[in-house]
């Protein structure tokens, strides 16, 4: 054998370059399995050189020693009764090298024609690195696919002119109940399982938002297998290909749970709200009903006041001025006591009528709202010195007891408000009748409100301003302006 590898015959140059170009590792044997020709790809695989390795046996070098027998069979077989089951096709089996390691190998015998006893050529490829690769596309796919599952949402990829899914990760099933078989095959599944309230405007937003090139998102309700509703934030990118939208791919994520977190608490917002009004309205009810006790108590303190002391007071002057008419002009001392007495009881008498009309003007139920108002300012006039100017309109305003006072009442802490605080040198009042609401403006030139207290509470006076002008659905407005003075407004419907 060493001579046959030695001494090449005249076409062996020939069939030696070949052997030498070739990128598989050719091996040849005789009919015993001893190696023949082994070219430098084969060598390079196997780790033995030619020199080394030809004349040995198939079995004793790169064949395992598991698939051993089975050469020897295979051998001793064909040579017996002309048929190899192996020959002329490819097959894949296992492979040695010199150092003992297995490998995976693609490999191809032929009988080499003309030879006898036969001869016969092995084409053999190592499969390692395809397997490596091969092996790597797998679990790179596993990865993907564990990856896509593992997202607590579903995965999807469409196609962007007929919006069928191509792809659709399992949790949809989940997700939503649906076999993926529906998604993937019915042509509009998706539009058909969004909720109807959502349905227009979230394929029209989708398929805007696609004509344009943009991503988009967008949170919407499809209806489960199951008939129940669950939110959906759907994140979504176009995918460009020639300029045009070829796919959109998406992830939609689970966030019914979020939704009914935000819809609890706008109902416990709106029920807090609810009960804060119910609250606010029972409170205003009963701040009205004690305003009107007030008043009434007034009233009629005022009227007791005013017609039990008042008479008792001008019987006592008639009795006075009667024993004055009856007294001898030499009781000097007697008369000058009846003098100061009937004096004494005059400014008592007016004392009355002042107290009693504070507490309650007669006039305001005698003679209306306008007429009340001109004699408190010029009440005001009188005790502050602060002239007020008047601007009323003509006749008079008829409402009933309850709401003139409240006008009045406001009227009043308007005024003290700015004998105590404004430090003003002047008042104008002003009362317009409109259409439908009666306007009370009361404007000083002093200090001018400062806005903190337009806002800040503890003080009641403005508070309860604005809680008579309600309570008859109308509105107080006070602007104040620093250095310039205060306006207070008041608007009342007719
Ligand atoms: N015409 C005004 N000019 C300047 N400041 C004013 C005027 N009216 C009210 N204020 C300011 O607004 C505050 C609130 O007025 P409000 O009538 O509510 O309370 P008050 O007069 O201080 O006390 P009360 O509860 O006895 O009325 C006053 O303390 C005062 O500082
Ligand atoms: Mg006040």
């Amino acid at each position: 054998m060493r001579d046959f590898l030695k001494r090449p015959k005249a076409s062996d140059a020939y069939k030696k370059a070949i052997l030498e170009s070739a990128l598989d590792c050719v091996i040849t044997i005789d009919h015993d399995g001893r190696i023949l020709e082994f070219n430098p790809v084969a060598e390079r695989t196997f780790g033995y050189t030619a020199e080394q390795i030809s004349g040995k046996k198939l079995e004793e070098t790169i064949i395992p020693p598991s698939l051993r027998e089975q050469h020897r069979r295979g051998l001793k077989n064909y040579m017996a009764t002309g048929k190899g089951p192996i020959l002329n096709k490819r097959i894949e089996m296992i492979a040695m090298r010199k150092d003992g390691a297995e490998f995976p190998v693609e490999l191809t015998v032929v009988r080499i024609p003309g030879e006898d006893p036969p001869k016969f050529c092995g084409y053999v490829r190592d499969l390692t690195d395809r397997r490596r690769a091969e092996d790597a596309l797998r679990r790179s796919r596993h990865a993907y696919a564990a990856l896509v599952e593992s997202i607590d949402g579903i995965v999807w990829e469409l196609d962007a002119q007929t919006f069928k899914f191509t792809f659709v990760s399992k949790q949809a099933e989940r997700m939503l109940g649906y076999p993926l078989e529906n998604w993937l095959e019915k042509p509009g599944f998706w539009a058909e399982h969004i909720h109807p309230d959502d349905r227009e405007w979230a394929v029209s937003f989708c398929v805007r938002a696609t004509a344009e090139k943009k991503d988009h998102q967008f949170e919407y309700r499809m209806l489960r297998a199951d008939g129940t509703v669950v939110w959906l934030h759907d994140i979504v990118t176009v995918v460009i290909e020639d300029g045009r939208p070829a796919k959109l791919r998406g992830v939609m994520v689970d966030i019914t749970e979020r939704k009914q977190a935000e819809e609890d608490l706008r109902k416990a917002h709106e029920e807090l709200d609810r009960k804060r009004k119910e609250e606010a309205r029972r409170l205003r009810g009963l701040a009205a009903r004690l305003e009107s006790a007030r008043e009434d108590e007034r009233n009629r303190v005022a009227r007791e006041i005013h017609d039990e002391l008042g008479q008792s007071l001008t019987g006592l002057k008639f009795e006075v001025s009667s024993l004055l008419k009856k007294i001898s002009p030499g009781q000097q001392e007697s008369l000058k006591k009846l003098a100061a007495m009937q004096k004494l009881i005059d400014a008592t008498i007016q004392s009355v009528r002042r107290i009693s009309a504070e507490l309650r003007p007669r006039i305001l139920d005698d003679l209306g709202l306008l007429e009340a108002i001109k004699w408190q300012a010029k009440e005001f006039q009188k005790h502050t010195g602060i002239p007020c100017a008047m601007d009323l309109p003509g006749g008079e305003i008829t409402w009933n007891q309850e709401k003139s006072t409240a006008m009045f009442r406001i009227f009043q802490e308007t005024l003290t408000n700015i004998a105590r605080h404004a430090g003003a040198a002047g008042v104008e009042v002003r009362v317009q009748k409109q259409d439908k609401q009666v306007v009370l403006e009361v404007r000083d030139n002093g200090r001018g409100i400062a806005e903190e207290r337009l806002s800040g509470s503890g003080s009641f006076g403005l508070l309860g301003m604005e809680e008579r002008a309600r309570l008859f659905g109308g509105k107080l407005s006070i602007k104040g302006v620093v250095g310039k003075g205060t306006t207070v407004t008041v608007q009342m419907p007719y």
